[in-house]
């Protein structure tokens, strides 16, 4: 069962457990992830409870001609107020001054030294990945008074992002082509300082290296996502320079609401035989 009203109109579906095999399935609503299509040889709808859907196999399923759908636009502003969370939570040390109150250390020595923060204002924010959720985080930074700049993955030069920003945001979706796309060497070309940020996918950065940066404490970062989910490396966990949150970035009550509205709106439009408003091409 999915949050929010939307799913009570499905009415009376059976729900089936997507790895044992549904001989009479032909609907499976899923949360970005594999499917094997061998247990569901009725299967002609994948309804996705997300926009990326870098887990499912959509060539395999095309080539069976099965649709697969997704949730775009409706978590947009969830996820870019995600990462300004994290942009300004990390600048601004949010995390390690709370776990300096509640380890009863301030006062204890001089806490606006130890808690020494970045600004965020004026600060030049490079956005990798300008669709829906970078547009929003562009408007976000500009109403902080920061100097945004975005490249595409494709056409943009990531490395001068990479070299010129305070902060840097990821924004494309996980395919081959964003595989590893911020690579050792371009973390390397961060500034002394700069902010790391990523909502979009783990696997879209060198996790080891995106470690071995936060462990030298050059930079500060701000994640959503990891390589390897729900593993997050544990050089991580003792870190004050990074700000780690579970892949919450679409995680408000408005927006599940809002996403489960859309697998439903295209069930519904299959069970009707129209066409499902939100196919993944
Ligand atoms: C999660 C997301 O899938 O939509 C996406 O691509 O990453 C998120 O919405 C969702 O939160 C379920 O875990």
């Amino acid at each position: 069962m999915l949050p929010g009203p939307a799913w009570s109109e499905l009415g009376d579906v059976e729900i089936a457990p997507a790895d044992r095999p549904g001989p009479d399935v032909d609907v499976l609503v899923v949360v970005n992830e594999p499917v094997d299509l061998d247990l569901f040889p009725a299967l002609r709808l994948i309804a996705n409870f997300s926009v990326g859907f870098d887990r499912i196999d959509v060539a395999a399923c095309s080539a069976r001609g099965i649709l697969v759908t997704n949730t775009p636009g409706v978590l947009d502003a969830a996820t870019a107020d995600l990462a300004m969370a994290l942009i300004l939570a990390a600048r601004r040390r949010l995390v390690a001054g709370d776990r300096l109150i509640r380890s009863g250390g301030w006062g204890v020595s001089w806490a606006e030294v130890q808690l020494e923060a970045r600004e965020v204002s004026g600060a030049r924010l490079g956005i990798v990945g300008l669709g829906r959720i970078g547009s929003a985080v562009a408007r976000r930074a500009r109403a902080f008074d920061m100097d945004v700049a975005g490249v595409t993955s494709r056409e943009g030069d990531i490395d001068e992002l990479m070299r010129s920003s305070d902060v840097v945001s990821v924004h494309v979706p996980l395919s081959p082509e964003t595989r590893g796309l911020i690579s050792r060497e371009r973390l390397a070309l961060l500034r002394d300082g700069a902010t790391f940020v990523n909502t979009a996918r783990g696997a879209i950065v060198d996790e080891d290296a995106l470690v071995d940066e936060l462990v030298s404490g050059r930079i500060t970062a701000g994640v959503d996502v990891f390589a390897h989910e729900p593993n997050v490396p544990r050089e991580l966990l003792g870190l004050d320079n990074v700000v780690l949150t579970p892949h919450i970035a679409s995680g408000t009550a408005e927006t599940r609401a809002a996403m489960t509205r859309v697998v439903v709106d295209n069930v519904l439009a299959f069970a009707r035989g129209a066409a499902p408003p939100n196919p993944v091409v």
